[in-house]
């Protein structure tokens, strides 16, 4: 009797249109329905949906609380002070988002005195791309064995003093955070940087995901190119994207310079590669913020590092 009650509510709908068109006229549907038929509410159809978006919704609050715990755990070594904030720095409240194309971002940040910067500004030069937090460069900066130094370029400028001050109360002096849009100021940046640039990191950039908006998204051509021309012979680009469009994108990318770079897998046999041609592993040891939210949601991480093999005349005239 309760199936006919519930047919004959719903037969005239489909789908989730239905659900989101009817809500009131079913309610309306279901309590005559129940009156007439003596079925109790906890056992309608539509206090189970009910239920069950309840019950998602729990999930998904459980998870964001759990993403942030993550976060610190897998930072916990660096003892980093919470009281900077997670949204804010002081009383102001970081962007989510910034339009990268606006006129207060179109001008070339200028490059610093390298030797007020660093300890020793010969070392190997690593440069993260969006840098966000900034937790993940300066884990490599304080754990990485390599005699390196770090420089992450961020766009939004709350970030960046909040992860200079966590350099400071680090006091390390191999790391440096910039605010910089990379996409303009990365070559003339590097460029000026008396040591070898030997890695380039470029992690889950933001989407943008609408295609009049790809432009906003800090791979350019423009980019690729500055990263060419400066990267030493033998240096890496890893990149990564929960989102597959996006990581697709600066595949082809960087796949389109084939005569400057080459996959690792290719030049390395310890990297491996999925059947689609994703690094099965992160080889960098850390996981950024972005990764550990996606990582946590099940999505799946594309990773590509690319090694440079040979200057490209072209570029380097240019
Ligand atoms: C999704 S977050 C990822 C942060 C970090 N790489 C991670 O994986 O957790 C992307 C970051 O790139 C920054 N960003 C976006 N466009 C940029 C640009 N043109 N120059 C520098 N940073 C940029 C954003 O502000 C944001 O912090």
């Amino acid at each position: 009797m309760m199936l006919g009650a519930l047919l004959c509510c719903s037969s005239s709908y489909s789908g989730r249109a239905w659900w989101r068109r009817s809500t009131f006229p079913l309610r309306q549907c279901q309590q005559e329905q129940q009156q007439r038929c003596g079925i109790s509410s906890s056992s309608s159809r539509w206090q189970w949906r009910n239920e069950k978006k309840s019950k998602s919704i729990e999930i998904e609050t459980e998870r964001r609380k759990r993403s942030p715990e993550l976060v610190e755990l897998e930072y916990a070594n660096l003892n980093l002070k919470d009281s900077y904030g997670h949204a804010q720095v002081g009383h102001v409240r970081i962007r989510q988002h910034v339009n990268p194309l606006t006129s207060s971002f179109s001008e070339p940040t200028p490059p610093p005195d390298w030797n007020l910067i660093f300890q020793d500004c010969s070392r190997p030069l690593m440069v993260d791309i969006g840098c966000g937090s900034g937790r993940f460069l300066i884990w490599l900066a304080k754990n990485s064995f390599q005699s390196r130094n770090y420089l992450g370029l961020e766009i939004r400028q709350k970030l960046v003093q909040r992860s200079q001050l966590w350099v400071k109360d680090l006091a390390l002096n191999n790391i440096h955070f910039m605010f910089a849009n990379a996409t303009i100021s990365f070559g003339s940046l590097v460029s000026t940087y008396p040591g070898p640039l030997t890695v380039v990191s470029l992690l889950c950039p933001d989407p943008h995901f609408k295609k009049r908006h790809h432009k906003r998204r800090v791979l350019q051509k423009q980019l690729v190119d500055s990263i060419s021309k400066n990267l030493c012979l033998g240096g890496h680009v890893f990149m990564q994207s929960d989102v597959l469009e996006v990581a697709l994108d600066m595949r082809s990318q960087f796949n389109a310079v084939s005569d400057v770079f080459e996959h690792i897998d290719a030049v390395d046999s310890n990297f491996l590669c999925d059947p689609d041609g994703w690094l099965v592993h992160n080889p960098m040891g850390i996981r950024t913020e972005r990764e550990i939210h996606a990582e946590l949601e099940g999505a799946k991480v594309f990773r590509r590092m690319y090694e440079k093999r040979k200057h490209d005349v072209d570029i380097m005239i240019s």
